[in-house]
């Protein structure tokens, strides 16, 4: 695991949006995975700009959502498909066929979570962005989510609907659940990008990539991934024991060594 400390938001913005560009300039046909949450948003404004200045085309690229809210009319101002559009899509040449998200009207709900997840795995997710919940959760696994999942209808937890209720008018419009790819479905993507700003996030940052793997902080799973790089600010590192090792590891790190 490498983890990048920034100085702040703006710098782990570039950082995460820096590895997306690299990405799709090798592979024009890559498959990225977005996250949605604030903790993105910095990366998904860089490349708007970046594919504005006509750097970066996203014309031949697949990307796969990770979660989606259950009960929420598909054109709702919060279902995760419609923020997603209005945070980057709507602003990139990614052609909106090519956008993929859980089919959370289907009437069979599990066939439908069977499917996407198939469709995640075949795919084949090179890079995928993450946040982390306050308690921990990646997408919508929560704590005590299996770290082998796969695409599923979860419960939200009342601590994760309150997080979520800025979004919202009021705490009750908050879904309940959401159709959420698993740990394991996340964990098959090449290289997984974790995101964090601010100190509200120091404590889950500590326990995902210091503490103990658990499914009680679900990102703690990454530790078991090959290839995962952590960008955080200084604030969302200041619970993490070895930071003068991660800086000193950044410092000197060789040309020669993949992003
Ligand atoms: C939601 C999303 C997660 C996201 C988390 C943190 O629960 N399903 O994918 O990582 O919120 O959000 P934020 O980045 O706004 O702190």
């Amino acid at each position: 695991m490498e983890v990048v400390i920034v100085a702040g938001a703006e710098a782990v913005a570039d950082a995460g949006a820096s590895i997306v560009a690299t990405q799709v300039a090798a592979v024009p046909d890559s498959t990225l995975g977005l996250a949605t949450g604030s903790s993105p948003l910095g990366v998904y404004r860089s490349l708007i700009e970046r594919h504005r200045n006509g750097d970066l085309s996203f014309l031949l690229c697949e990307a796969v959502m990770l979660d989606e809210y259950v009960g929420l009319p598909p054109d709702h101002a919060q279902a995760y498909r419609t923020v997603i559009r209005r945070d980057l899509i709507d602003s990139i040449d990614l052609p909106l066929d090519r956008l993929h998200s859980p089919d959370v009207a289907a009437a069979d709900v599990a066939a439908s979570c069977t499917r996407y997840d198939a469709l995640v795995r075949s795919l084949g997710v090179d890079i995928q962005l993450l946040g982390i919940g306050s308690d921990g959760h990646l997408a919508f696994n929560e704590p005590g989510s299996s770290l082998a999942s796969s695409t599923r209808i979860k419960t939200l937890t009342d601590r994760t609907r309150a997080d979520n209720a800025r979004f919202f008018d009021d705490l009750d419009e908050v879904p309940r659940h959401v159709i959420t790819q698993g740990l394991g479905t996340i964990m098959e993507a090449a290289h997984l990008v974790l995101l964090a700003t601010g100190s509200a996030k120091a404590a889950p940052i500590a326990a995902a990539v210091e503490g103990p793997v658990s499914a009680m902080c679900p990102a703690s799973v990454l530790q078991f991934h090959p290839h995962v790089t952590v960008i955080v600010d200084e604030a969302a590192a200041s619970q993490l024991q070895l930071t003068d090792y991660y800086c000193e590891t950044l410092a000197h790190k060789p040309s020669w060594q993949r992003h």
